[in-house]
């Protein structure tokens, strides 16, 4: 990537201490001075630090759980306490729950992470990033992203109805439209902000649903699910490659510019979801007692579109028995494929 003028360079990725994140900063030892990993348990952080010792970079630590926005505004403050500048951005921290969970702030607890904390940690890095201009934020998000239609706007806390896998969708959806309006509303900072799908990657992601973590382990999916180190790829590609100086606003999967679903296309919701964001971030920093956070966004009336999502009539999460029938045939079959 583009050279700064002088001094030392660095990179922070978020999730750094497992996964994807993991061989994600082992990629970026090679590219900067001092990498910085992102990860809410300290001994796996400590062990992450021991991994990536080998690497050409030092490496730092840094713990905050991304279900806590004043966790958030504190990592900012620790970053930029230790940081001088930050070079690249890998917002790669993310999670998928089984049920409906609440963050700390009384928000859905996967947009919370997945969103909202990345949202805040990357206005909150704003300096550090102009700092180092030509700079990098890499938005890790899915083909997931595809399956809503558009952000949830009438419900965006998913209190009505909440599907693990369509609210996982709908959050990295939000990944990419960030993305999308991060790139246009900093394109004269000399900071590029781009989105990807690392691909099907046999991970801890999976750890909640029993079903999904059976198939990416078993013999078969083994050959075709993507390592961590591979699924890093991208990662690292939209990260360091020289040849992407500059791209913005872009798309990426397998090292290559894809073709994101066309909801991400839509500038307008790219920017209204970024007004909303920041009431949710601003709105979490004030006092409450508990439960479900009032959401104080009020939509302009083309929004209120939440049935475009293609819900299913009633909460998935509710009827998990023909999940659990379509799972176990699955299981079966693959068995008798295997031992048969
Ligand atoms: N695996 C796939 O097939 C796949 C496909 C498409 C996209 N992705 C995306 O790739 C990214 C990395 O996922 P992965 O597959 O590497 O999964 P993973 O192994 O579960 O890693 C997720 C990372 O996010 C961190 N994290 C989760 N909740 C957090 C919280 N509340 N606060 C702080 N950190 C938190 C985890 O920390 P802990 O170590 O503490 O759990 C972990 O380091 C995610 O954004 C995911 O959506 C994955």
């Amino acid at each position: 990537m583009g050279e700064q003028a002088t001094g030392t360079r660095y990179a922070l990725v978020t999730g750094g201490s497992s996964g994807i994140g993991l061989e994600t900063a082992r990629g970026l030892t090679a590219h900067v001075d001092v990498v910085g990993i992102v990860g809410r348990d300290p001994e796996r952080l400590a062990q992450a630090a021991e991994d990536l010792s080998s690497g050409g970079a030092r490496i730092e630590t840094f713990q905050a759980d991304f279900a806590s926005l004043a966790e958030v505004r504190r990592l900012a403050e620790d970053i930029k306490a230790r940081f001088d500048s930050l070079s690249i951005l890998v917002n790669n921290a993310g999670v998928w729950h089984t049920q409906r969970t609440l963050s700390k702030d009384g928000y859905e607890a996967t947009l919370a992470v997945n969103h909202l904390a990345h949202f805040l940690l990357t206005n909150e890095l704003e300096d550090l990033l102009v700092a180092a201009a030509p700079a990098r934020v890499i938005n890790v998000s899915s083909s997931m992203h595809g399956r809503p239609k558009s952000i949830h706007w009438d419900d965006l806390m998913f209190e009505k109805h909440w599907a693990g896998f369509w609210v996982y969708g709908h959050s990295k959806l939000a990944n990419v439209l960030f993305s999308n309006e991060l790139a246009r509303r900093w394109k004269d900072l000399g900071i590029t902000s781009n989105a990807l799908n690392p691909g099907n990657v046999r991970s801890r992601i999976t750890r909640n649903n029993w079903f999904l973590n059976a198939l990416h382990r078993s013999p078969v999916a083994r050959t075709i699910i993507l390592t961590e180190a591979e699924g890093a790829r991208t990662s690292i590609y939209v990260a360091t490659s020289p040849e992407l100086e500059g791209v913005t606003g872009g798309y990426f999967h397998k090292a290559k510019l894809a073709k994101p679903n066309s909801a991400t296309e839509d500038a307008e919701a790219g920017r209204h979801l970024w007004e909303v964001s920041q009431q949710l971030v601003d709105e979490a920093a004030k006092p409450w007692t508990g439960g479900s956070r009032h959401v104080p966004a009020t939509f302009p009336r083309g929004f209120a579109q939440g049935s475009r999502l293609g819900l299913p009539p009633g909460p998935l999460s509710m009827r998990p028995l023909p999940f659990i029938a379509l799972g176990a045939l699955a299981l079966g079959v693959i068995i008798a494929l295997l031992f048969g």
